[in-house]
């Protein structure tokens, strides 16, 4: 057996195959921690709040931390904030000591202990990001460990190229059609993942901070509105086949998306250039990630695409299945190739 999971700066969601159909888990990345003996403690203990002590601070974890730290700024107390272990798609090293014992706990509820000694897990790693000075190194490095003490054997696979293996977009016709072969793009909390691909080779791989946690930031300050109703707004009101420009968030938010988008395809533009290749035929484009979920994206997408010179002919542009369980479906096909090389040799 093996498993999959991607570790993303919002969710982390687990796949494993049950028969023929892959069976999902995820959580969300987050957590909140309150010191023991105050009367935080006591009024998350009396509202039914499962504490779970690591050090000398009790923490409350995923989905739960959610709805107990809205319960507490709706009492009024800012004792307890929530908090990420992830930051940008990257460990968030401002939290860096709780940061990875919160992580254990999650990933390990997420896809629980190996169901046999070594287990493989594959789990998604961002790119390293064109536009900041933080690197993946450490952070993949730390997962590894954190999957190894659960009793996982991990390996690595790049978010966006995970997004092949799970939606493999082909290239070329008749005889000469090339699975695995197209651009696939990633729009997640913290980071967009991009990565060309031909036959499952990846030729071109990078990525860029500034996601939607970065979009309901900027829409804050201009707003003046807090992020949690921007994020709410876009999650729920946003349609951009009918965009209120007289509604601050809304606008804000599809100035930045259409912000996001240009330069997404722009920089994609510039490394294909530089990378010299030229392909016989059109490519297609595969989108994934919970900030590609808003009505009318891919209309979006399609003309800001068929607006911009591209050095490179496409075929399609395609939304991927589940936006939300894309990637960590890809981590378990890799999980299962390499579950086989083991098995074979
Ligand atoms: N319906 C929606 N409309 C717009 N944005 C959404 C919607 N649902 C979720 N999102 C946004 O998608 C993001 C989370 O997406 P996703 O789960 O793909 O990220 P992640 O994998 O956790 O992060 P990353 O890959 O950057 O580490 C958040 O910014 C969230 O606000
Ligand atoms: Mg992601």
């Amino acid at each position: 057996m093996s498993v999959g999971i991607d570790c993303g700066t919002m969710f982390l969601v687990g796949a494993r195959r049950e028969g023929e159909t892959i069976q999902y888990t995820s959580q969300r990345n987050c957590f909140l921690t309150i010191d023991e003996g105050n009367d935080v403690e006591d009024m998350l203990t009396s509202a039914g709040a499962k504490l779970i002590k690591m050090g000398d601070k009790l923490n409350v974890l995923g989905e739960d931390a959610i709805v107990f730290s809205n319960l507490l700024s709706s009492f009024g107390t800012n004792k307890a904030k929530l908090k990420r272990p992830m930051k940008d798609g990257l460990l968030n090293s401002q939290e860096e000591t709780s940061a990875i014992a919160i992580l254990q706990v999650l990933v390990e509820g997420v896809i629980g202990k190996p169901t046999e000694e070594g287990e493989i897990c594959v789990f998604s790693c961002p790119s390293n990001p064109l536009n900041s000075d933080k690197n993946n190194v450490f952070h993949q490095a730390m997962f590894k460990q954190i999957l190894s003490k659960i009793g996982y054997t991990p390996i690595p696979v790049n978010e966006a190229l995970a997004v092949i293996y799970a939606e493999n977009p082909k290239m070329g016709d008749g005889d000469a059609i090339m699975p695995m072969s197209g651009i696939s793009i990633s729009l997640g909390a913290g980071q967009i993942n991009v990565c060309m691909s031909v036959r499952g080779y990846p030729v071109i791989e990078f990525s860029l901070v500034g996601s939607g946690d970065y979009i309901d930031e900027q829409v804050s300050v201009l707003s003046g509105k807090p992020v949690s109703i921007v994020t709410k707004t876009k999650e729920k009101n946003l349609d951009f086949n009918n965009v209120n420009y007289d509604d601050i968030v809304i606008a804000g938010l599809d100035i930045h998306y259409t912000d996001l988008l240009t330069n997404i395809i722009k920089r994609f533009s510039e490394k294909f250039s530089e990378s010299g290749k030229v392909y016989d035929y059109p490519i297609e484009i595969v989108v994934t990630g919970g900030t590609a979920k808003p009505n009318g994206f891919e209309a979006k997408f399609k003309s800001i695409l068929s607006s911009m010179d591209l050095p490179f002919e496409v075929k399609d542009v395609r939304m991927s299945g589940d936006m939300l369980k894309t990637v960590s479906k890809g981590c378990l096909i890799k999980a299962l190739q390499e579950q086989k090389k083991v098995v074979g040799k």
